[in-house]
């Protein structure tokens, strides 16, 4: 997977922003597995979306990339998998609907997430692929107070959309809007930009 250090190196040379690579993964499936927290359950505490790789199992005894024929995500070259919550909708007589997803701005796909891969913009790191097999976590499905540490955040965005600040930073929110929001919700999964270097994964998968 050497493309995104070519395509960062591109784009750096002829913008001033700060180099990164944003693109659009459609819903592969919505399905109550994890193999990551609850490997081998069938069926997980909780349901996901699940996007890219259609290797994608109950159980990660493979490479999921390496097994993978095609993905949802927009680029062919990356056959990763990434799965979130799915949120619902309390209404007053208790019943539970689903929130639709849509895709970000400039972006087409059906439901799905945007994926950012954002570099240090200091240099200070190496930019490398991951490794057979890397796993990462963020956030907490149990947590029912905000965080401490500024990792998911929401934003009730405006009908024209807003595509600023994606660091957490306000107007986002650690708890999602309590209103009506014209352009929908926006919630921002951050995860680390760098790693040890040798483990693949950890007990909390953090
Ligand atoms: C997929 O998951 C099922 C159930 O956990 C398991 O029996 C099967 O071997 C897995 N397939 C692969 C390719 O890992
Ligand atoms: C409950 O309320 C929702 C939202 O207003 C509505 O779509 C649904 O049909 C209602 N269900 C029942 C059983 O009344
Ligand atoms: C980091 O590297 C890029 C690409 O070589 C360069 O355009 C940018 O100015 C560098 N940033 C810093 C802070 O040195």
């Amino acid at each position: 997977m050497k493309w995104p250090i070519l395509l960062l190196a591109s784009l750096a040379s002829t913008q001033s922003i700060p180099p990164m690579m944003r693109f659009e993964c459609s819903q592969l499936v919505v399905d109550r597995i994890d193999p990551l927290v609850n490997p081998g359950l069938t069926p997980s505490p909780h349901l996901h979306q699940i996007v890219g790789g259609n290797s994608f199992n109950a159980t990660l005894q493979h490479d999921l990339p390496s097994q993978s024929t095609c993905t949802s995500c927009t680029f062919s070259e990356d056959f990763s998998n990434y799965w979130t919550a799915v949120l619902y909708f309390k209404a007053r007589n208790g019943t539970f609907k689903r929130v639709p997803q849509a895709p970000s701005e400039g972006l087409k796909g059906n439901g799905g997430i945007t994926v950012y891969y954002i570099p240090d913009t200091q240099n200070k790191t190496t930019v490398t692929a991951f490794k057979p097999g890397f796993r990462m976590l963020v956030g907490d499905a149990a947590a029912t107070t905000p965080q401490p540490a500024r990792k998911v955040c929401h934003r009730c965005m405006p009908a024209s959309g807003d595509n600023s600040n994606i660091n957490c930073g306000a107007p986002d929110a650690q708890e999602l809007p309590k209103g009506t929001c014209a352009g929908g919700i926006r919630t921002i999964l951050t995860f680390p930009t760098c790693w040890d270097g040798k483990n693949l994964d950890s007990p909390d998968h953090k």
